[in-house]
């Protein structure tokens, strides 16, 4: 009965450790004082790099959302691509769409893209990464 009950710990300290290994907690990056100032395209999207990694920022509705530089499917360049009226972000090479709130692929294509939480804060706009 103990050697059970010490498996199970042991596999829940093993499970811990390995799940600390893959989560890790993001950190909020300021990006800048004045997000109007940044170098937007006419498209409302813009590249920043931001803890050494480059990512896309896209203007949708008074709102601003972090996503990944590249997409998941072949590496197109999300910036090149367009915003559509519903809030998806469209990838230039192959028109695969993503929600801006949350990466999911909504053409179908099984797909995510990654994205970032953003704050508005008083003092600028953050990224956590
Ligand atoms: S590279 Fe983006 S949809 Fe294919």
């Amino acid at each position: 009965m103990n050697s059970i009950k010490y498996v199970t710990l042991t596999e829940t300290f093993i499970f811990n450790y390995m799940l600390s290994l893959f989560s890790k907690t993001p950190t909020w990056h300021k990006i800048t004082d004045a997000p109007l100032s940044l170098d937007w395209q006419s498209n409302n999207m813009c590249i920043v790099e931001v803890a050494d990694k480059k990512i896309t920022l896209g203007k949708f509705q008074d709102q601003i959302f972090a996503f990944a530089q590249k997409c998941p499917h072949a590496s197109g360049i999300m910036a090149d691509g367009f915003i559509d009226a519903a809030g998806m972000v469209v990838c230039p090479l192959h028109r695969y769409r993503f929600s801006l709130q949350n990466g999911r692929n909504t053409t179908g294509e099984g797909y995510y893209l990654k994205t970032y939480p953003t704050q508005m804060r008083e003092d600028g706009l953050y990224v956590a990464i």
